[in-house]
C-alpha cells in the first residue's frame, strides 16, 4: 500500500505516520524529517534548506524530489507513507514518475481536514524526543511519566525552530497557496479520502485504518 498523508502543518501527519510504521509493514517518507537530518549533518542540501525552513517557505522541488527518490529505493518491498510530500503540483508530477519507475501505484491520498485555529496551538505546544523522535504535546499529549519518553525512556526533548506562531502562519499560507491546489489532480484520479483530523489521535488512526483496510 502506498499512501499520501496530506494536510496543513500540525494536522497530525507525522503522528499518524509513526503509528502506521509501528503497526504495519510500511515506511514513513517525511521530507521535513529528511531536510532536518540534512541540516543536522551540515550537508550542502541542509545548508541550502536551513534558512528557507526557518522562514516557513518551501524548499525547492528539485531538492525534495531527489530526497524522496533516494529514500523510496531504500523502502523496497514495503508500503510507503508520504508525509509532507508532495507539496506542489510539480512535486505531484515528479512523484508520479518516481512511483511508475519503481512499479508502485498510489492507493490513497488521505486528506486530514482540520480547523486552522486549532493548529497554531497544536504546533506551538509540540515537542519531541531528542533520541527517538516520538511526538508529544504540552497539553494534548504530555509524556506519561514526567519528562521520560514513553517509547524509548530518554529524558531529552527538543522543539523545532520553525514552531513559533509567525512561522506557522507563513507555513499555513504556503499550504493554502501551493499545496491545497494539488487536490483536484488527485480527485481526478479518484484516490482522495477525507478524514476528520480534529478527533483524538486514536479516532483519526481508526479512520485511517478503515481506509487502508478497505
Ligand atoms: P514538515 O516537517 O513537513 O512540517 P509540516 O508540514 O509543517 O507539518 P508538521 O510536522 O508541522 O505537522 P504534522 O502534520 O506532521 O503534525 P504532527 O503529527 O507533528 O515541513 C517543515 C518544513 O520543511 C516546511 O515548512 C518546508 O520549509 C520544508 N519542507 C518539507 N517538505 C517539503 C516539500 N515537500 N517541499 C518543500 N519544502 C518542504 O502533530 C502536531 C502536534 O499536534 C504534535 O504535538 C502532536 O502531538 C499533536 N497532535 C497530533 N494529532 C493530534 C490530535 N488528533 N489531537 C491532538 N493533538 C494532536
Ligand atoms: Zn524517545
Amino acid at each position: 500500500t502506498n499512501i499520501i498523508l496530506l494536510g496543513p502543518p500540525g494536522a497530525g501527519k507525522g503522528t499518524q505516520a509513526h503509528r502506521l510504521v509501528e503497526t504495519r509493514d510500511m515506511v514513513q517518507l517525511s521530507t521535513g524529517d529528511m531536510l532536518r537530518a540534512a541540516i543536522n549533518a551540515g550537508s550542502p542540501v541542509g545548508q541550502q534548506a536551513k534558512a528557507v525552513m526557518e522562514r516557513g517557505e518551501l524548499v525547492s522541488d528539485a531538492i525534495v524530489s531527489a530526497l524522496i527518490g533516494e529514500h523510496l529505493d531504500d523502502a523496497k518491498g514495503k508500503g510507503a507513507i508520504f508525509d509532507g510530500y508532495p507539496r506542489t503540483q510539480h512535486q505531484a508530477e515528479a512523484l508520479e514518475m518516481l512511483l511508475a519507475d519503481r512499479g508502485r501505484t498510489l492507493d490513497h491520498v488521505i486528506e486530514l481536514k482540520v480547523d486552522e485555529d486549532a493548529l497554531v496551538d497544536r504546533i506551538c505546544g509540540r515537542f519531541s524526543c531528542a533520541k527517538c523522535g516520538a511526538l508529544y504535546h504540552e497539553t494534548a499529549k504530555p509524556t506519561a511519566k514526567d519528562g521520560v519518553c514513553d517509547v524509548c525512556g530518554s529524558t531529552e526533548f527538543k522543539k523545532r525552530p520553525d514552531d513559533n506562531e509567525e512561522t506557522v502562519r507563513k507555513r499555513m499560507a504556503e499550504y493554502r497557496a501551493k499545496t491545497a491546489p494539488i487536490l483536484p489532480f488527485y480527485e481526478a484520479q479518484g484516490v482522495v479520502r477525507e478524514v476528520d483530523g480534529m478527533g483524538s489521535v486514536e479516532e483519526v488512526a481508526a479512520a485511517i485504518d478503515a481506509i487502508i483496510d478497505g
